[in-house]
């Protein structure tokens, strides 16, 4: 089967291949059944045809035996089907022990992942591999749902209450990872990967000893980590404003003002997002403040500092471009021009 292509999720959690076997037992089942009882109808229809005008039928008593039999088997089937279910059930609703913890918040639209080190992860969330990890999720708005397919698990994420889900890595690999429960405009955009990693690139991790670059580099590493590029997209069809050759840039605000996009703007932007919302876009970006220390948001800056436009004129003055259309100003008001 083609990669590209993929007909069925890849199997990366020790409970994925228990998973599996269960729901191919019920899919071959149905196919079993829809196959003898269709056939069966065909077979009788043809068999038992009505021959001349006014035939009837002749009436049957079944057997006792039959009855019995077809009673006993299906209560049968539908034990073996309880059964297997609920063992795999309790399998993936009690948590090993020695499991790792992971916190868990969706909100519109993104995952937010914190471990206990205090490492803080957007729309991604890295574990290690062969280890159980513990899940422990809220919403800090609307139902959500954490979906895993490569791990097998789905867990509605709740306001108001925490829910648990756990899992075991058994490949190392990027894997997504879905909202599957509607949320609203941006559900489709609520998604992100998992990176399973050895153990020791873990804790390198988690370390953050990962690689010394440019303060550029860092921020760039920082805008990916947090998600920043999933909205700051260089087309500009991104839920956030095009941020290359913005720095130094005249920008327009939703209330009329023009301001420069300097250091303060950008830290101001980052920490508080609605203070100076762009003119054309939703105030929907989230706070960075408390995700972000003001090192980072330093790196941030020097980043976007250093996305210089690449071709001549092809970039819309920031500010000025319109939302998406899935995303229009409200009561379609004009866009400024
Ligand atoms: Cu969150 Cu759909």
């Amino acid at each position: 089967m083609p990669d590209s292509f993929p007909l069925f999720p890849e199997r990366a959690s020790t409970m994925a291949g228990r998973v599996d076997a269960l729901y191919f037992f019920l899919v071959t089942l149905s196919a079993f059944f829809v196959l003898l009882i269709a056939g069966l109808i065909i077979f009788f229809s043809i068999r038992y045809r009505r021959r001349r005008h006014g035939e009837v039928g002749t009436s049957v008593q079944p057997s006792l035996l039959l009855e019995a039999i077809w009673i006993a088997v299906p209560a049968g089937i539908a034990m073996v089907i309880f059964v297997w279910g609920a063992w795999v059930y309790f399998a993936m609703a009690s948590v090993p022990a020695e499991a790792l913890d992971v916190y868990v918040v969706g909100k519109q639209w993104m995952w937010k992942f914190q471990h206990p080190g205090g490492q803080r992860e957007i729309n991604e969330l890295h574990v290690p591999v062969g280890r159980p990890v513990r899940l422990t999720m809220t919403s800090e708005d609307v139902i959500h749902d954490l979906y895993i397919p490569a791990f097998r698990i789905k867990a509605d994420v709740i306001p108001g209450r925490y829910a648990t889900a756990w899992f075991e890595a058994t490949k190392v690999g990027t894997y997504h990872l879905f909202c599957a429960e509607y949320c609203g405009t941006q559900h489709s955009g609520m998604r992100g990967r998992v990176v399973v990693m050895e153990p020791q690139e873990y804790q390198a991790w988690l370390g953050g000893a990962t690689g010394s670059g440019s303060m550029a580099g860092a921020g760039e590493k920082l805008f990916q980590d947090l998600g920043c590029n999933t909205c700051h997209l260089e087309t500009g069809q991104g839920r956030g404003p095009v941020l290359q050759g913005l720095f130094g840039r005249p920008v327009a605000l939703q209330n009329g003002q023009v301001v420069t996009a300097d250091e303060a703007y950008l830290r101001e932007s980052i920490l508080n997002p609605a203070g100076k919302v762009v003119a054309g876009f939703m105030p929907i970006m989230p706070t960075f403040q408390g995700l972000v220390s003001e090192e980072q948001v330093l790196q941030l800056i020097e980043y976007i500092k250093s996305l210089q436009v690449q071709g001549p004129a092809a970039q819309p003055q920031a500010g000025v471009e319109g939302p998406r259309p899935d995303e229009t100003t409200p009561a379609g008001e004009p866009k400024r021009k």
